[in-house]
């Protein structure tokens, strides 16, 4: 049993936020943005938008496109850090998208790897469990944990979500073979956002004291990112990542028809596209108009790719995502 990729959608907020749009509230300027990013437009959630709708959107998109109806969908990953509830968000677009079957609906928490984790992961539910369609969503809103003072950070993200639908088949063509993951819990300490400690529980007054211990009221802080080392980090590990899976693939650098990163710096694609002596022409790249969408980033630029009919059936894909955690991770793939 193989599995092939039979669908793709995606969803981006209304809002549309510019480099000049920053330099109103931050020390900065579209020049130095674009320069060091490659990033000139992002897009950024509202109040009135939720990231279940903004995923769900995607999903449809994605079921409409393979001709697979909700009530065929087996298995929902949620790929995010960022949910609407605290408990994982993956059950509520179960709920949206109507799925009579009951799929089994969860989240997947590995910021800009997310996604590359949820495709793998369907690879293997499908091959190991039986399912026949798994719906893998990345969806991400980290504009909600941006500190909009910090200049070294505000400018990099935006919000989106992007879906694919990865079904069982028979074919000896596999549409996810040969893929390479790692995690490095030591790097946390360049890019995090963690807990905050000791929050006063308000609701709980003098009384607190009655229970003899102080109970803790948790949020978690702004996104901290040291951006050198995390840049570093990326052009070092994702060329290696790829040769990984490539090798497990039993292919080579020259079969690589399109190279398709975390969009997270131009700078990172283009060092890790030469080191990998991939032609700029056959690299995917929308970062400009969406920023870092952290888990959705690379099915939102698959989803254009495909669209446009810039990526065509039977086409060789070395996807990689990379990010917070540390986490990084390839997966080479078929449309
Ligand atoms: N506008 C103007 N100046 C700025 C800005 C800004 N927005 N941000 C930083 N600067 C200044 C700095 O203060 C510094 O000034 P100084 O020399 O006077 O001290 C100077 O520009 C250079 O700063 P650096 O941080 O060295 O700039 P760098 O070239 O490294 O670019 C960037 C910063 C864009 C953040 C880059 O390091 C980067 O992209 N890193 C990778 C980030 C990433 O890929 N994250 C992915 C994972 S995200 C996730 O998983 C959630």
């Amino acid at each position: 049993k193989g599995c092939k990729l039979v669908g793709c959608g995606s969803a981006v907020p209304h809002l549309r936020i510019s480099n000049d749009d920053l330099a109103k509230i931050v020390d900065t300027s579209d020049e130095w943005i674009s320069a060091r990013t490659g990033i000139r437009n992002r897009r950024i959630l509202t109040g009135d938008e939720s990231l279940t709708g903004l995923a769900t959107e995607a999903a449809r998109k994605a079921l409409e496109m393979a001709e697979v109806e909700p009530d065929d969908v087996d298995l929902i990953f949620l790929c995010t850090s960022t949910p609407d509830d605290l408990f994982g968000g993956a059950p509520q677009i179960q709920k949206a998208l109507g799925c009579k079957g009951n799929p089994l609906a969860f989240d997947i928490t590995a910021a800009c790897s997310g996604f590359v984790l949820g495709l793998v992961s369907a690879s293997c539910y499908i091959r190991g469990g039986g399912y026949k369609n798994v719906l893998v969503i990345g969806a991400d809103s980290l504009s909600r944990y941006v500190d909009w003072t910090d200049r070294g950070t505000c400018i990099l993200f935006g919000d989106a979500a992007g879906a694919v639908l990865v079904q069982a088949c028979d074919s000896e063509e596999d549409g996810v073979f040969g893929f390479d993951l790692h995690s490095d819990g030591d790097g946390n300490r360049h890019l995090n956002a963690g807990i905050k400690q000791k929050e006063t529980n308000h609701e709980l007054g003098t009384n607190g004291s009655a229970l003899g211990f102080p109970p803790n009221r948790s949020s978690f802080s702004c996104i901290k990112m040291n951006g050198t080392e995390v840049f570093r980090f990326a052009v070092s590990i994702v060329p290696q990542t790829i040769e990984a899976s490539l090798a497990k693939a039993g292919l080579n650098r020259s079969d690589i028809d399109w190279l398709l990163l975390h969009q997270a710096n131009q700078r990172i694609i283009d060092g890790v596209a030469t080191r990998l002596e991939v032609p700029k022409d056959r690299v995917i790249s929308n970062l400009a108009n969406y920023g870092n969408t952290s888990a959705a980033s690379i099915p939102l630029a698959l989803d254009e790719a495909v669209r446009s009919g810039k990526v065509k059936q039977g086409q060789t894909i070395a996807a990689a995502g990379f990010g917070a955690g540390l986490t990084w991770g390839s997966a080479i793939l078929r449309w």
